[in-house]
């Protein structure tokens, strides 16, 4: 279900932007998304960061998913095609799994998803965490990081994950934490608003801002 995607997202964006004024930037927008997997966030991504209403498409926004999961790399490419069968230029997709020493990009990312890493149940706690550092280090300077999921678990490993980073010259701030969201009541996001959708998929979030140490 898109929606409660959608709305973690609203709240995320609401808190940077109320509390430090964060506004996204003006160009085209770059999304980074860890363990992609089909991608079932894909088409949300993109309307959300290119200012466009859930179920449209932006041109404004780019999508490059990794997941070493072949199968669902193939659905994320299957979902993220047009009419014709012809693959949407916004979306890309790649099937490697991200390591501790997996070579970087040749870009950095305006923004970072991670989406249900299920952290505790597949993999490790450590390869999560090189996960998430493999995400700050491809962010732009105070850039956003957003880990959203299921359970409690989950998110307990995500707030760790601040502390055991050490990086001469960035810090991983967390600038949002969404424990057990349940309710959708109110519209507050200036540009698109909240869906009435209170299904809990994306109940807990820790979105995390790459803050100079300067
Ligand atoms: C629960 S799925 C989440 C998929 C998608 N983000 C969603 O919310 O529907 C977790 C994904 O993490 C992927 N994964 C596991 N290890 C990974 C790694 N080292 N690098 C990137 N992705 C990984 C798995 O293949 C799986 O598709």
């Amino acid at each position: 279900m898109p929606e409660a995607f959608w709305n973690v997202l609203v709240d995320v964006f609401e808190k940077l932007n109320s509390g430090e004024g964060y506004q996204l930037p003006e160009g085209p927008v770059n999304i980074l998304n860890l363990g992609c997997g089909a991608c079932f966030e894909g088409r949300v991504l993109n309307s959300f960061f290119g200012g466009e209403h859930l179920g449209q498409l932006s041109a404004h926004c780019f999508v490059t998913g990794i997941d070493p999961d072949e199968e669902a790399i193939l659905q994320a490419r299957l979902k993220h095609q047009d009419d014709k069968g012809a693959d949407l230029p916004n979306f890309r997709f790649i099937t490697d799994a991200v390591k501790k020493d997996s070579a970087k990009l040749p870009t950095l990312f305006d923004v970072v998803i991670m989406r249900h890493h299920n952290g505790g149940m597949t993999g490790s706690e450590a390869d999560w965490f090189d996960i998430f550092k493999f995400g700050m280090e491809h962010l732009t300077d105070n850039g956003v990081l957003i880990v959203t999921s299921y359970n409690e678990v989950e998110y307990s490993i995500s707030k760790r994950w601040p502390y055991l980073w050490r990086d001469k010259k960035f810090t991983p701030r967390i600038v949002a934490d969404i424990p057990h969201r349940r309710h959708v009541e109110h519209i507050s996001w200036p540009l698109v608003g909240y869906h009435p959708e209170t299904w809990y998929e994306d109940g807990y979030c820790v979105a995390f801002r790459k803050t100079s140490n300067k």
